[in-house]
């Protein structure tokens, strides 16, 4: 495995590597790995003859006050988790790299998608990610990408990015991976001490009741659903609900009358934590 710290040896590992009709598939992550992350890396090595990973805190999807500098980072256990599911190179540039005249770089604007959901309270985040994947296709040049689907705004941002700037990209999502309890992998779950660990479990609680409603037939309108799941997430006094939203899966659109498929989205804070899940909700999924 080919640990690699600057773009140039990155273009350099894809002109020796990539002879012939190797596929390259890329999975971009922020590091502290967990089984989330190493499920991409799995779909990947099947679909490709090659994988790269890359690992990198991206300064510019974090707003001021949030958790960059906090952010958990532990490249010596991330390397040793992708070296052992054989992954071809771990692009690792330092911030420098990526971002040479911070103050006076290029940034996208992926317009309103990104103002939406996670958006209201994490104004540019979405411009952020747009940035950094961008930069990332044009390095590491991969045939496809593999993102989880926890972070369904993230996705349909990047989909929309590869669209309107025709990248050359397949974007492929993959399930959201469960701890035992339901709570989603995430590497912000190691913020949790064990009182919230536990309270974090009434996100996917609420998304499970919501689709019950749904599926059930009980109830055919967004605000009624929302409500009810709304009244589970507030019982557990550690929460402290974001936005609670059924939206279309394509476009997140929020629906008022709910048609199939729908993704049920949350944002809660545990303690000082905020967390994401979602779920989607469709008759023939059941
Ligand atoms: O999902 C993440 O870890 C990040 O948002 C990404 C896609 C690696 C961009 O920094």
């Amino acid at each position: 495995m080919q640990i690699i710290k600057t773009i140039k040896d990155m273009r350099a590992f894809n002109k020796i590597l990539r002879t012939g009709n190797k596929t390259m598939g890329f999975v971009p992550t922020m590091g502290a790995l967990h089984e989330g992350h190493l499920s991409l890396v799995r779909r990947s090595r099947e679909e490709n003859a090659i994988t790269v990973v890359s690992i990198f805190v991206n300064p510019a999807q974090f707003g001021p006050g949030e958790d960059f500098h906090r952010y958990p980072r532990d490249p010596v256990g991330d390397l040793e988790k992708l070296s052992a599911l054989d992954v071809d190179a771990v692009f690792m540039p330092e911030g420098s790299e990526m971002y040479p005249e911070p103050s006076r770089s290029v940034s996208l604007d992926v317009g309103g998608i990104g103002r939406m959901l996670c958006g209201v309270s994490r104004p540019g985040h979405f411009n952020g990610v747009a940035t950094v994947v961008a930069k990332l296709f044009n390095i590491v040049m991969p045939d496809r990408a593999y993102f989880g689907r926890k972070d369904l705004q993230q996705t349909v941002v990047i989909k929309k990015l590869v669209r309107d700037l025709n990248f050359d990209v397949d974007i492929i999502v993959c399930p959201v991976i469960r701890e035992k309890d339901g709570l989603a992998m995430s590497s912000r779950n190691s913020y949790l001490n064990a009182g919230e660990r536990k309270a974090a479990t009434v996100l996917f609680r609420a998304l499970k009741l919501g689709e019950k409603l749904i599926l059930a037939g009980e109830m055919d309108n967004a605000p009624d659903v929302r409500r009810e799941m709304e009244k589970m997430v507030r019982s557990e006094p550690l929460a402290d609900p974001d936005y609670i939203e059924i939206v279309d899966t394509r476009n997140l659109q929020p629906m008022q009358g709910i048609k199939l498929p729908a993704a049920l989205c949350i944002a809660a804070r545990i303690g000082s934590t905020r967390l994401i899940d979602n779920i989607i909700v469709d008759k023939k999924r059941k």
